[in-house]
């Protein structure tokens, strides 16, 4: 089967009720990012980093994957699917998509401060002062500004080996995540799906300018004619 590769970002799950980044209304627009979602804010007030995932995480168990993460889950049927996502939340795996690579790590795991120990902790809250095995703060699994993206090479041999390439629900202004369509060999074709322009620089695919849901429903007519 071809190799169908999907790199996603928090327009994917807009249509669940979670909120996007940079959008108006978006998380950034209500939350200094430098102090909830980099290391140096972590090490300022590691509380208030806690209580902004322990809010995410707690309304995560209240949303549901929408038709956009069905969609893709379903093509593992016709295709090697693989989804490498930005986003912290479990929809894609909760919709059926199986091996989902998470680039910048996920809101139902935890870890020691070393990010050596990782547990599940589903959608329960990290308690204030609760500690990791090792006696160091337990902190949430995420990939904070300023911290190493340890998935990205994985995530570059998977995009070199895809046949077909779509991007779906991101601004494409974070790094290294942006740079994965560059590791797409020079014909693979690559598609993106957002309501939005977004810096998409190439000619040799398709830019269905659609909310997720139904972008996904074009693209799988498009994709019909590219199964093996
Ligand atoms: N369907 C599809 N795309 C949508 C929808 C929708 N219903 N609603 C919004 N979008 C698009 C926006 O137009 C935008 O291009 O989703 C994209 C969201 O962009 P961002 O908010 O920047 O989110 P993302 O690209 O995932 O951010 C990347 O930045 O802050 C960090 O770690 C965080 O993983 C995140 C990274």
């Amino acid at each position: 089967m071809k190799k169908l590769v999907f790199l996603t970002g928090a327009g994917v799950s807009a249509e669940s009720g979670v909120a996007t980044f940079r959008d108006s209304g978006g998380l950034w627009e209500n939350y200094d990012v430098m102090k909830v979602a980099s290391i140096e804010g972590w090490n300022e007030d590691c509380d208030l980093v806690q209580r902004f995932y322990n809010d995410r995480r707690a309304q995560l168990a209240n949303v549901e994957p929408n038709a956009a993460h069905r969609a893709i889950a379903l093509l593992q049927a016709d295709f090697d699917a693989r989804v490498i996502t930005q986003n912290v939340d479990d929809l894609h795996e909760r919709a059926g998509s199986r091996d989902v690579l998470h680039l910048h790590g996920e809101l139902t795991k935890a870890c020691n401060e070393a990010k050596t120990d990782v547990i599940e902790i589903g959608y329960r809250a990290i308690a204030e002062g609760e500690k990791a095995a090792d006696g160091s703060r337990l902190r949430p699994f995420i990939v904070w500004f300023g911290e190493t993206v340890e998935l990205m090479n994985d995530a570059a041999y998977i995009t070199r080996e895809a046949d077909i390439f779509v991007i779906v629900g991101t601004s494409l202004q974070v790094y290294p995540a942006a740079s994965l369509i560059y590791f797409t060999r020079g014909k693979t074709p690559i598609y993106a799906i957002d309501p939005n322009e977004i810096a998409f620089p190439f000619d040799r695919g398709e830019f269905i300018r659609e909310k997720a849901s139904r972008g996904m429903e074009i693209l799988r007519e498009r994709l019909k004619l590219l199964a093996d």
